[in-house]
């Protein structure tokens, strides 16, 4: 596998592949590995001639009060897992290698719309972080196929938009869900839980399987599912941040019409913050 840190490296790699015809498939990370974003190499691996991955621990997608300088780096067992999985390059660039005039002053992406609602709402300007830097490393990397796992329903979302309308020639690819066998969905900062966190973690998940039997069982009222299953959250030990009942394809409020729907949740364990989702259609 090829460590590359330069734009200028990258570029020059991406050259020869597309001199040999290769399709180039990209999985844009923060690191610190787990097996849900092993899911998303295997799916490129399955799908293209070459996999890049991205090790970037973005500071313009973390809010003023967020983890930035606490978010785990674990570069030498990254490397092994993803030299295992037989990954063709590997792209860390360093922060001012992608913000070489600065954060503040730096031209951002924004997909208006979805990204001020749900996530958006409690993380603001997290969105316009995530959409500018993709964007950045979709023009550096080049892919033909990109791939973002469906625990981050939302960014997915707004990914598909932004490369739909920058006419980016890039087709999104989204992979399920990754779950420990509790359930609960992979994610770096399970980390963070303590052990009776750690216990009562998965009850998030339960709660919204539940809560989607109850909408196939033929439950309309949104609003009171919602209220209902909020106070469940809480009781079961959460600060629930918000659940909702959504378009899966808008993840704008759904309806008694609406037949693809996903279930939505964030909720605080601690100070952690954990996200999951359900998507199924009705
Ligand atoms: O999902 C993530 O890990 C990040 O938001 C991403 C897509 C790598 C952008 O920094």
């Amino acid at each position: 596998m090829q460590s590359l840190t330069s734009v200028q490296a990258l570029r020059q790699a991406r050259k020869n592949w597309r001199n040999a015809d290769q399709k180039v498939g990209f999985v844009p990370t923060m690191g610190n590995l787990h097996n849900g974003h092993l899911q998303l190499v295997r799916a490129a691996k399955e799908h293209c001639d070459v996999v890049v991955v991205s090790i970037f621990v973005n500071p313009m997608q973390f809010g003023k009060n967020e983890d930035l300088d606490a978010y785990p780096r674990t570069l030498d067992e990254d490397k092994a897992k993803l030299e295992a999985l037989g990954v063709e390059a590997l792209f860390l660039p360093t922060v001012s290698e992608m913000y070489p005039r600065g954060l503040a002053k730096q031209t951002y992406v924004e997909v208006p719309g979805l990204s001020h609602i749900l996530c958006g709402t409690s993380r603001p300007g997290h969105f316009r972080g995530v959409a500018t830097i993709v964007c950045k490393l979709f023009n550096m990397v080049s892919p033909d196929m990109a791939f973002f796992g469906e625990k981050d329903f939302q960014q997915l979302q707004i990914i598909r938009l932004m490369a739909q309308d920058l006419s980016m020639p890039i087709t999104i690819k989204g992979v399920p869900i990754e779950r420990e066998e509790s359930g609960l969905a992979m994610s770096s900062r399970n980390g963070y839980l303590n052990e009776s966190q750690r216990a009562c973690a998965p009850s998030l998940y339960r709660l919204i399987i539940a809560l989607k039997e109850d909408i196939k069982g033929g439950k309309r009222d949104y609003a009171q599912l919602i209220e209902a299953y909020t106070a469940q959250i809480e009781q079961a030990g959460f600060k629930p941040d918000y659940l909702a009942i959504s378009d899966a394809e808008t993840l704008t409020a759904a309806d008694e019409n609406t037949t693809d729907i996903v279930i939505l949740v964030a909720a605080y364990l601690g100070n952690t913050r954990l996200i999951d989702n359900l998507s199924f259609t009705r």
